[in-house]
Order: structure tokens, then sequence, then C-alpha cells
């Protein structure tokens, strides 16, 4: 009998495909893709405008559903689960980064980065705490009070990392982190995600950015919907 050794892997996805229903017509975005995430993994995924990156992530972060196909996350079938399940996996074991950051704009950094321990009812005392300590993980530890358009939008991106890993995700999904960025704070973005990694976070994001891509322990390419062998 074989013993597998070491940790599961944190995301199974087999022949997974997406079609997005449109006035009748489906359009089949992902056609079957197939791919393990590791814990402790660091994974870049790269291709073209349309080629179904984000439909991937949104997938591999339970965000979204499989039309068909299996997908695992923390060992659990998706297809298994209610949309309550699939909300409280996400909660518990991933981390999402949105290239357009969705920071609530009323809100403060403190505010926006606490909001995950809401949902899994951490008492205010201690959100405020934790969301304190991530801010100030990310370099922010002066803008607690800033709402987003009072920041930058490197700050901006940098809340958003914080907002992820506030609860202490084993996988952390990151679309564009660094697309509307300049070099340098794209660099910092790009540093403070390695060095979660380097704390055992997988790692897994998306990049038009060939530098960006190189530095991943191995790369993806996805082209129409399929990931290129
Ligand atoms: N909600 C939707 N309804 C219908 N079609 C969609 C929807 N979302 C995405 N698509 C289509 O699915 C395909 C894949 O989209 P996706 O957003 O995954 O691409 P992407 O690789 O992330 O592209 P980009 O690099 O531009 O962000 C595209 O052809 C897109 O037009
Ligand atoms: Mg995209």
């Amino acid at each position: 009998m074989t013993t597998i050794t070491g940790p599961a892997p944190a995301i199974v996805a087999a022949g997974v495909a997406r079609s997005y229903e449109l006035d009748g017509v489906s359009v089949p975005a992902l056609r079957g893709v197939s791919l393990t995430v590791s814990a402790g993994d660091y994974v870049a995924i790269v291709g073209t405008s349309g080629s179904g990156k984000s439909t991937l992530m949104h997938l591999l972060g339970a965000l979204d559903r499989p039309t068909s196909g299996q997908l695992l996350i923390g060992g659990r079938d998706v297809a298994t689960l209610s949309p309550a399940e699939m909300a409280r996996l996400r909660n518990e074991t991933i981390g999402f980064v949105f290239q357009s950051f969705h920071l609530l704009a009323r809100t403060t950094a403190r505010d926006n980065v606490a909001l995950p321990l809401v949902y899994r009812g951490t008492g205010r005392r201690e959100r405020r705490e934790r969301a304190a300590a991530m801010l100030a993980r990310v370099g922010l530890g002066h803008r607690l009070d800033h709402r987003p358009n009072q920041m930058s939008g490197g700050e901006q991106q940098r809340v958003a990392i914080a907002r992820a890993l506030v609860t202490g995700p084993s996988v952390l999904l990151a679309d564009e982190p660094t697309g509307n960025l300049d070099s340098a704070t794209g660099a910092s973005v790009l540093e403070l995600l390695e060095s979660l990694n380097a704390d055992g976070v997988a790692v897994v994001l998306v990049t038009h950015d060939r530098d960006v891509a190189a530095r991943a322990r191995r790369q993806i390419v996805m082209k129409d919907g399929l990931i290129v062998p």
C-alpha cells in the first residue's frame, strides 16, 4: 500500500468547466481545467484577456461553482455544499484580492480589514486589534482611520490584501494584484505576497507581467478556457 505523506493539497480542480448563460447563449469561459494547488504553493496564472483567468480564480476561491467537473477546496467537494457552507469554507480557507480592490468606500481601512471577522462572529475589540495588526503587517499602521478615497492605489491594494489575510487563510488568491500599481509599489506588494508565502500561505496570482510570473514556483498559461500544456 502506498502511503502519501505531506499536507493534503489545498485545492484540486479536475476537468472543471464553467459556462455563462448570456441571452440564451452559452459562453464557455472554462472548458476543462485540471489543477492542483498544494499547501504553501506559489503559482502564477498568465494568459490573454478573456482566456478565463478570473473565471478560474473565482472557482478556486469558492466564489462560484463549476458547470461541470470536480472541485475540491480544503478536501471538500463544492458541489455538495450549500451557499452558506460555501461562504463558510471561503471565510475559513481563502483570502481573495480583487483587481479593483472592492473596498467599502465610506469605511475606514481598519473596518474594511475587520469585515471578514464580523462574519465569523469575532468580538469588536479583537476585530479592531487584529485589523490594526494586519494593517501594520502591510505597512499601513499609520493609515488605520483613512477611507479608501484618502489613500493611494497601492495603499488601497495593501488594505485589500490585509482584508484577505485577517482571517489567517491557507490560500491567498490575487487577481492582478500589481496591475494598477506603479512598478515600485507593485514590487513592494509582490514582496509582501512572497513573505506570506514564505510563512506557508499558498499564493495563486494572475498577472500580465512576465517578470512577476517568473518569480512564482510555477506558471500556468491559459488560452481559450484551457491550460496550455
Ligand atoms: N458574467 C459573464 N457572462 C458572460 N460571459 C462572461 C462573464 N464573465 C466572463 N465572461 C466571458 O468569459 C470569458 C473569460 O472571462 P474572464 O473574465 O475569466 O477572462 P480573463 O482571462 O480574466 O480576462 P482579463 O485578462 O481581461 O481579466 C470571456 O470571454 C468573457 O467575455
Ligand atoms: Mg480577469
